[in-house]
This record gives C-alpha cells, structure tokens and sequence, in this order.
C-alpha cells in the first residue's frame, strides 16, 4: 500500500496571507481555522505552512529567532494546536517549513555566539578570521549578496551565511547544534505536526574544495533524523528542497538495502518546473520527455514534489545558459521580473492571464508522475506585484471575494502586509474565490474537478509513465499505468500550441472522457491549448 504522501493533494499557502481573523492586517492561525471547510472543498489532504515560528523577518520568517516560539502576529501556540485539531478531524494533514541551516542573526544563540571568541556558543556558528574560505560554495542571493562570509565587529570575524548575512548558517560539525535542531524536531512532531518541507538541506555541511552542497555529512545527517522520526512516530513525511539535477537527488531519498528510502520521502522535482513553461512557451514537448526520461525510478515509500510555482522565484537553475535566455526573454522581458537567476512571478500572470493555458499547466501537474504541490491562489489564477521587493510580490493576500481588501482582512487597507492585487486583470474585484465557486466554468472549479478526477483514478497516482507514440512534438501525450497491471489506465492529451493539433489514440483503444463522458476512439482534435483525461 502506498503511504499518504505518496498519493495526496498538498496545499503550499503563508498563514500572513490567507486570512485575518482580527483586523490587524496579517493573516493569522485563526484566520486559517477559519478556511479550512475551503481547502477541504478543494480536496487538499496535505497543507504546507511557510514559516511560522517568531522572525524579524528579513526573509519572511526564513530567518527564525525562536524554534519554540509562533510569530506574535499568527497567533499563540494554544491556537497552532487548534488547528491541528481541525485539520486532522477532517482527515487532512499539516507539515510546517523547519529551517535548520541558519538563524536569524537575532537568534539568542547567534547574539551569544557572536560576542566573543570565547562564548560557550562561538561554534555554534561558522566563524573564520579569513574570508578566503569555501570559496567553491556559490552565492545564492546574487542581487543583494557578494560574499558567503560578513563581518562582525564584535570579534573582528567573519560568519558564513549561504543566504542573507542576517542569516548566518549554523555548524552541524558541532554535535551541540546537531542535538538542538533533533529536539526542535522533536518538539514540533510531539505536536502533531505531520512532517515538515526540510528549507535548504542540501547545505547544512562546509568542506574545502566542493560547493558546500550534497556533502556525505549532510546525507548522514538527515539519514539520522529519519531514523529519529520513523523510530518515534507514524505516518510522518520529510520533503526535502533540494534545488538539483534527479541524479543528485536520488541520494537524498537513501537506499536501506532493501529497495526502501531512508532519508527523504519526498523531495522536490525542481527541474521538471521551468520545462513545463519552455513546453508551452515553445510548443515543443522534447525537453519536457527528456527530463522526464532522465528522472530516475524511487527507491519504495519515496515520491517526487512536483509543482508550478511557490512562495520564491520560478528558479532557473536547473536549465542550460540557452534555456535560461529563452525563459527569460518569454517569461521575465522586465528586469523586475527577476530575482537571482529566476523569474519572481505568479502563475497567471506568466501565462498572460490566458486560462486555457493555466488549465493546461494544472492538467500537466495532476497528471504527471509526483505529488502535486499547489501554491495558493493560482487555483483562481491569481496576480502578482512586482513593485514589492524580495519575492514579496508572489505573497499577496489570498482574494476570497469582491468586499474590501477582497476579503481577507476587515482592517483599513494601509494596514495590510502587503496590499491587495487590485489591477483589473487579476484584481480581487474580478479574480476571486466566491465568484469562481459560483461558476461551474471557472479556472477554480475547473482544477477542482482534476483533482477529484485524480482522486477516483489510481492510474493517475501511482501508474507507469508511457509517451503515446507517435503524438506530434506540440503535444504532451501519454498514458499512465500502462504496463503496471492498472484495471484502467488514463490516457492523457495536451495541446501545447495555439493551433489544432490531431492526436491518434493507440490501435483499438474505446476510451471514455473522464469529465464529459463522451467515448472516444481513433484520431483526436484538440482545440489549441486543450487538455483531455480519457479512461481506457
Ligand atoms: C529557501 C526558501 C526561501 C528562503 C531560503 C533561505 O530557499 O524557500 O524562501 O529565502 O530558503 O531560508
């Protein structure tokens, strides 16, 4: 039997942007109790919290300052449990954002640690009087960062940092910082909580002439937790961001010697994103098939994160040079488009507001091999705002109707977070939750409609992937539990292009379209950008 994440419907969403229960402008843990009959309607089983814990937020609560502790504006602890409560009752799950590879610079640990060579914590962190150290490890952050290391006036030495200086990395060569990141682990499974999306993992560890990444420390650390976790408690889930090519990242589900994972159960499939664009962008499906085909098979109880967006930059590491020009010329014409090497927008507005494409590009998620991670909001087909700072623009407040601040928050707009998409394309006014529900046509109940058709057809959640031969380059066809003795396989067809394009289905093939019933055989038209889920 699978085990739950392999099959589920996760839900990425910031607990500041859903929904304000008290009016004072920031989405709150209340506020999302609240919402909970809304991501239940839409068959989410899995629900991923950014950041939670207190942060000055220089990074949006990338930057933790208390492990222990829920940032003053979402709430107390007491209600963190609630929602749990809530969440399980309705038979859902709950995995919250651990950052583990670095603090706040506001963290009492680092305030200690920086003080003086001297303090009891001063390895708590990585600290050098040089800057000429791991030179091979790359800047992240290449709008703001110029260097790994920053200065600290108090001792004269530098802090290594792999992200923003104000948050400095800590040292896993310190079993002291290894033991309190497996209590704060600890902490939060006793809780409840159903596993956690393990933020930037692949860097914990630094060694002298590698990049810092994928180290063998790293890999026998997170082999420990895992260990920790599956020897404490059931049914729980680590997903790993881990931004790299399959190859690398088939060592971080781990092999137990028995054809198992144990390490990640899941990780992100980062490369497989940005080809979903280039397809459509292109209307050529080769580099979709080729990554696809180059992805290796899971070791048992493991499973791929796939996704179209979330809260960071569309990131474009995992791409050619050449790759990377065409996606930006297409995607991000405005240099403030661009954050590092990616593209800092929102679904939508990507793909021009065109909800065919949209559609499209959720048909591909729900039916491709992984799990389907959706970033809330681009099931409404939400906007963004570039002219925030940071990745600041793709976390706007969640639009739920056509009221004032479309209904997130009862406070004046000027308090707000962040305001709300109010342009006429994908403002609140016209892109919200209650009109879409009221509307069987709506990109909203239309993305419904595939999950719950997934849900109903196993072929779709764990068949074999097989390319329908002979389809035309400007299609993305295939069919899934083909050869894996699935009672019914799903045949699926995507248009790429702005033409018609004709798609024969396999010789002898009387299939049913899974949404309008309709039976279908031989030669197939689709309508530009058209997608069709047949059972056969
Ligand atoms: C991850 C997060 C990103 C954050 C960074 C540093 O990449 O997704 O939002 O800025 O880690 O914690």
């Amino acid at each position: 039997m699978a085990n739950w994440y392999q099959n589920a419907i996760f839900y990425e969403l910031h607990v500041r942007a859903f929904n304000d229960s008290n009016g004072d402008g920031h989405g709150d843990l209340a506020g999302l109790r609240q919402k909970l009959d809304y991501l239940q309607w839409l068959g989410v089983d899995c629900i991923w919290l950014l950041p939670i814990n207190a942060s000055p937020l220089k990074d949006d609560g990338y930057d933790v300052a208390s492990y222990y502790t829920i940032h003053p504006t979402f709430g107390f602890l007491e209600e963190f449990k609630l929602l749990l409560e809530d969440v399980h009752a309705r038979g859902m799950k709950l995995i919250v954002d651990m950052v583990m590879n670095h603090t706040s610079d506001e963290h009492p640990w680092f305030i200690e640690s920086k003080r003086s060579k001297d303090s009891p914590l001063r390895d708590w962190y990585v600290w050098s009087d040089t800057t000429e150290k791991y030179k091979d490890a790359r800047i992240i952050f290449t709008d703001s960062e110029t260097s790994n290391w920053a200065y600290s006036a108090e001792t004269g030495e530098y802090y290594w940092h792999r992200f923003y200086s104000a948050q400095p990395d800590l040292n896993y060569d310190n079993p002291a910082v290894q033991q309190a990141m497996m209590d704060v682990v600890r902490f939060w499974l006793d809780m409840g909580v159903d596993g956690f999306r393990l933020d930037a993992i692949a860097n914990l560890y630094e060694r002298e002439g590698t990049t810092c990444e994928n180290l063998p420390e790293t890999h026998a650390f997170i082999k420990e937790m895992r260990r920790f976790v599956e020897a404490n408690y059931d049914d729980r889930v680590l997903l790993g961001e881990v931004n790299q090519w399959p190859r690398d990242l088939l060592a971080y589900f781990g092999d137990d010697g028995q054809g198992g994972s144990d390490e990640l159960h899941m990780c992100f499939h980062f490369p497989v994103m940005p080809r979903l664009y280039m397809g459509l962008a292109m209307a050529d499906n080769t580099s979709i098939i080729d990554i696809l085909n180059d992805t290796p098979t899971l070791p048992n109880g493991a499973q791929w994160a796939t996704f179209l967006r979330n809260h960071d930059e569309l990131s474009l590491e995992m791409v050619t040079k050449e790759e990377h020009a065409y996606m930006w010329s297409v995607y991000a014409p405005k240099p403030e488009m661009r954050f590092g090497l990616g593209v800092r927008r929102r679904l939508a507005p990507l793909l021009g507001g065109d909800v065919r494409k949209i559609a499209l590009m959720h048909s591909m998620l729900l039916t491709l091999p992984g799990t389907p991670v959706l970033y809330y909001g681009d099931e409404i087909g939400m906007g963004d705002n570039v002219k925030l700072p940071d990745r600041n623009g793709v976390r706007t407040p969640m639009q739920w109707n056509s009221e004032s601040n479309g209904g997130f928050s009862f406070a004046p707009a000027a308090k707000l977070y962040a305001p709300v998409i109010a342009d006429k394309k994908f403002g609140f006014a016209k892109i919200n939750v209650e009109a879409q529900q009221a509307d069987p046509d709506s990109l909203l109940n239309t993305v419904r409609g595939m999950i719950t058709a997934r849900k109903a057809n196993p072929a779709l959640q764990s068949g074999a992937l097989v390319w329908m031969a002979g389809a035309p380059k400007e299609t993305l066809c295939f069919t899934r539990g083909a050869d894996d003795g699935q009672q019914y396989t799903t045949h699926v067809l995507h248009n790429l292009s702005d033409q018609p394009q004709q798609v024969k289905l396999p010789d002898g093939l009387e299939a049913t379209d899974i949404f309008t019933t309709e039976r279908v055989s031989g030669e197939v038209t689709l309508a530009p950008y058209a997608w069709r889920w047949l059972r056969g």
